[in-house]
């Protein structure tokens, strides 16, 4: 397709001496389309050519010789050069790459298939999946897809929460009372009992606290019977993981916990050790990080025992020398901030190339915060999140009922499925990451608001219209002129802006940059939509909107499998 950004770039390169591509990063495109579809200011000018902004857009403006074909007109409007594009290449150029990629619309090579690698879920063994590991889970997945869909491999790891001390409790816990519990139906549940009533004996009593403490160094030691009796907890938790995550579609290339580098923590010491950086203190060994206006970063405890800590910075080390990549990102509450600057300081010493150490990153996400209502609260706060993606499942099933009540009941289901599960998924990715995100199941499943059952509801109308023609018109038989008004071009717009929206979401590792062009896009739609009768007697104006909502459809549906949401196709 035409680059108009760079054509616009190289008009204003042919006058002011600065690359095309760091013009390309200055232009701006207008909210209002009235102020043109490109718009480059030129205030940045203004210093360095001692000249008041409007005198240089208007000397820029008036230099510009040969305008492409692609450039309809140029105009100054105070300090802004504005530049309107060619309405008619701009149909041309989205509906034949539509017509050539289809489904594959938008996708790039950019990444020349480097790894990514996403951390990401990693919830931990025996304790509830809550519902900050179900953002980690939701906000991780759409940037694996996001990466893959510009051209990188990415690599999802599911950093489980398999290994430390608490560990070394619960088997003990377990030795005592395994029989008591229903470990096998329930485990999550279950174990979590064990894990309180442990607890409650290990204040009282020193000498069991000392048997558990005993317990996680046999684990690392890998004494048989403790061995085992771990990975018994771990299989059963990891097959209540799975059921949520079927339920949310998410798929991992690894499974490596903290235990996989139970084995791979010595050489992280040895190597601190070499640094002559590693330091006592209060019998402990850490690293000292006062000169980074940091607390220290603990690496070895009093007893022997390695730390959280220790376990990441092995994990960068495999990671590195496994996947050469890229970029290895971090997904996690903003709770772990420090954790990771710690580590990824200590990561500089670890002897690795500046390409890894350089491109850690931690990719925070704010608090999931209630609006207090009906949502069972059984482990105190923590919201079991099976039965909140029921809930959600449940009330969709209910709306649907009263909204379309001739549906099949087996329909009904899966379509419940994918509106109640996408709400979630869309309620979770709708803001800025970091922002703490409030769940209300009114906001969350309102389908005129800007939510995930309303991008659904758009793509389902798409459809309906689509299932009213017999097939999708042959692009020849287009008349390009018949969607150069006002509503289409704004959905051609947006089509056209579909790649550098995901390369924008890439580079802020935020996917709620594509929850908001869905919403744009659906509004788009519907203001279409409302305004035109698509299926109308004038047939050449009838296949170009018919052709104009076939595109939508597959924008639409692309983008929301980019977030993890699926479209049904009726609701
Ligand atoms: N298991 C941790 C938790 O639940 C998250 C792990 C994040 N990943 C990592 N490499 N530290 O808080």
């Amino acid at each position: 397709m035409i680059n108009f950004k760079k054509e616009v770039a190289k008009l204003i390169n042919s006058i002011v001496n600065i690359p095309i591509d760091e013009l390309e990063e200055y232009i701006e495109i207008p909210k209002d389309s009235n102020m043109g579809d490109y718009a480059f200011p030129c205030f940045k000018l203004a210093k360095t050519l001692k000249k008041a902004p409007t005198q240089i857009a208007e000397k820029i403006k008036n230099g510009i010789k040969n305008i492409p074909e692609c450039i309809e007109n140029i105009e100054v409007v105070g300090g802004y050069i504005n530049f309107y594009i060619e309405k008619n290449i701009l149909i041309k150029e989205v509906i034949q790459e539509i017509d050539l990629k289809k489904s594959e619309y938008g996708k790039t090579d950019i990444g020349n298939n480097e790894n990514i690698v996403i951390d990401y879920s990693s919830p931990n063994i025996a304790k509830p999946f809550h519902i900050g590991h179900l953002r980690s889970t939701v906000i991780g997945g759409a940037l694996y897809n996001i990466y893959n869909f510009l051209g990188y491999n990415s690599i999802g790891i599911n950093h489980l929460g398999d290994y430390g001390t608490q560990f070394g409790k619960l088997i003990e816990g377990y030795k005592r009372w395994g029989t008591e519990y229903d470990i096998e139906n329930n485990p999550i549940e279950e174990l979590t009992k064990i894990y309180i009533r442990i607890n409650e004996l290990c204040k009282e009593d020193e000498q069991v606290l000392e048997e558990c403490r005993n317990n996680f160094k046999k684990l690392e030691e890998k004494d048989e019977y403790c061995t085992k009796i771990w990975s018994k907890f771990r299989e059963l938790s990891l097959k209540e993981f799975e059921r949520i995550y079927e339920m949310l579609g998410s798929k991992f290339d690894s499974l490596n916990g903290e235990a996989f580098y139970s084995d791979k923590m010595p050489e992280v010491i040895e190597i601190l050790e070499k640094t002559g950086k590693l330091k006592e203190s209060e019998g402990a060994r850490i690293i000292d990080l006062e000169e980074q206006g940091m607390p220290p970063c603990l690496i070895e405890k009093s007893n022997g025992s390695t730390t959280y800590a220790t376990r990441d910075l092995a994990a960068i080390l495999y990671r590195a020398r496994t996947y050469n990549f890229k970029k290895a990102l971090y997904v996690t509450s903003y709770e772990q901030v420090l954790h990771f600057k710690q580590i990824f300081e200590v990561a500089k010493l670890l002897g690795l190339e500046e390409k890894y150490t350089n491109n850690l990153e931690h990719i925070p996400f704010g608090m999931v915060l209630l609006k207090t209502g009906k949502m069972s609260t059984r482990e105190g706060n923590v919201i079991k999140l099976e039965e909140l993606l029921n809930e959600s499942i449940k009330r969709v099933e209910k709306i649907i009922e009263e909204k379309n009540p001739s549906l099949e009941p087996e329909e009904k289901k899966k379509i419940a499925k994918k509106v109640g599960i996408g709400a979630v998924i869309f309620n979770d990715l709708a803001n800025s990451r970091i922002k703490d995100e409030i769940f209300d199941w009114d906001q969350i499943l309102n389908f005129n608001g800007e939510t995930g059952p309303y991008i659904q509801y758009t793509y389902v109308r798409t459809n309906s219209v689509l299932n009213k023609v017999n097939e999708i018109p042959s692009i020849n038989k287009i008349d390009y002129s018949a969607l150069n008004k006002k509503e289409s071009i704004e959905i051609l717009k947006l089509i056209y802006s579909y790649t550098d929206t995901v390369k924008l979401a890439a580079l802020k590792n935020e996917p709620s940059i594509i929850a908001r062009y869905l919403i744009d896009l659906s509004h788009a739609f519907s203001s279409f939509y409302n305004e035109n009768k698509i299926i109308c007697e004038d047939k050449n104006i009838q296949d170009a909107y018919i052709y104009l909502t076939y595109a939508t459809n597959t924008v639409l549906k692309s983008s929301a499998e980019l977030l993890g949401i699926k479209m049904p196709k009726k609701m």
